[in-house]
């Protein structure tokens, strides 16, 4: 059960333009990526380096130029009408601004049943308990079903994105820089939403930002990319049982990507959202998380103080 890339390739022409202007932009070259069911993959790197690109090919919203999407081990392009269907079922987006991915005139509840109604799945009042159930399932009180997305914080909104993503009941997640136009405050609580998930559903998470800290944080394996290329890829340092060496000694040439300069996520205030979601809860939940996170593979506890690093 893996959701795979193997040689990806995008090139995008560019339209007529100047005779001096390239005439293509190789966006991705030569991926090649496993998500494997109930793990993350961490997807880092500087602006434009292909991450949007290689997400939109996961997704299958974009054709490769080369190499092949696979979805449980069969690619892509071989598929008919009904597995393109349950392919689009399986795997779901949340992209990076909630605010201009949702619909502003629609209710919460429109918005998050509308993946349903395409799908002609129940009817409206059924359809209206399963929207209450999955603002549950991201910690919004059921009031919010009534309300718009104006009445929302960016951190609601990016619940309520993946909520939607969540109706279909997918297996992979492809979040593209969930956290990137949230408010400081709110990220942590964000990340644990998607732990949380994870643990509770085996859901897969491919996690792309431009934060390395925080990808290593909560990422199986980490996936380095620079200029469409993958400069590197190695575990999340959360999988490692031992103090490790810097998984990543500066490489030459990505400005801008600052490895590990940025603070763990657990230094991040913890969101405080509705009546349940206090600072305190949301940090203890982390620990929980992470501490069955170690258990299940079998190595040390971690111990994440609420501020410095990583401690083993
Ligand atoms: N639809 C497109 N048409 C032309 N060029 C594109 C298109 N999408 C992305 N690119 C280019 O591909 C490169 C990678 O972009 P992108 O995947 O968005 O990077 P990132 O998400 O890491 O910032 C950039 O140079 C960008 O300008
Ligand atoms: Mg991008």
């Amino acid at each position: 059960m893996t959701l795979s890339g193997e040689h990806l390739g995008k090139r995008f022409e560019a339209r007529r333009g100047r005779r001096d202007q390239p005439t293509h932009t190789v966006a991705v070259d030569d991926v090649s990526f496993a998500l494997p069911a109930g793990t993350t993959l961490g997807v880092v790197g500087e602006s434009g380096s292909g991450k949007s690109t290689l997400a939109r090919l996961a997704l299958g919203l974009l054709a490769p130029s080369q190499g092949e999407v696979r979805f449980e081990g069969d690619p892509l392009t071989g598929f008919d009408r009904a597995r393109r269907r349950a392919f689009r079922r399986a795997v779901a987006p949340v992209f990076q601004d909630p605010r201009s991915a949702l619909n502003w005139r629609h209710s919460i509840e429109t918005i998050t049943t509308e993946p349903l109604v395409n799908v002609r799945d129940g009817n409206r009042r059924s359809r209206r308990e399963r929207a209450a159930r999955l603002l549950e399932q991201v910690h919004l009180p059921r009031r919010v079903l009534d309300q718009r997305p104006a009445e929302l914080s960016g951190g609601m909104l990016q619940r309520v994105a993946i909520a939607r993503a969540l109706a279909l009941e997918p297996r992979y997640l492809i979040c593209d820089e969930p956290l990137s136009a949230l408010d400081v405050s709110v990220q942590a609580g964000v990340v644990n939403l998607l732990l949380e998930l994870q643990a509770g559903r085996g859901l897969a998470i491919m996690f792309i930002s431009h934060d390395l800290a925080v990808v290593r944080h909560i990422s199986d394996r980490v996936l380095v990319m620079y200029r469409g290329r993958v400069l590197e890829q190695a575990p999340g340092r959360a999988a490692l049982p031992h103090p490790a060496p810097p998984l990543h000694p500066a490489p030459a040439g990505p400005a801008g990507l600052r490895l590990g300069s940025r603070p763990p996520v657990a230094e991040l205030p913890a969101e405080s959202h509705g009546q349940r979601g206090s600072v305190v809860t949301a940090y203890q939940n982390r620990q929980r998380l992470l501490h069955e996170r170690m258990e299940q593979r079998g190595v040390d506890l971690v111990f994440v103080p609420p501020s410095g690093d990583l401690e083993y």
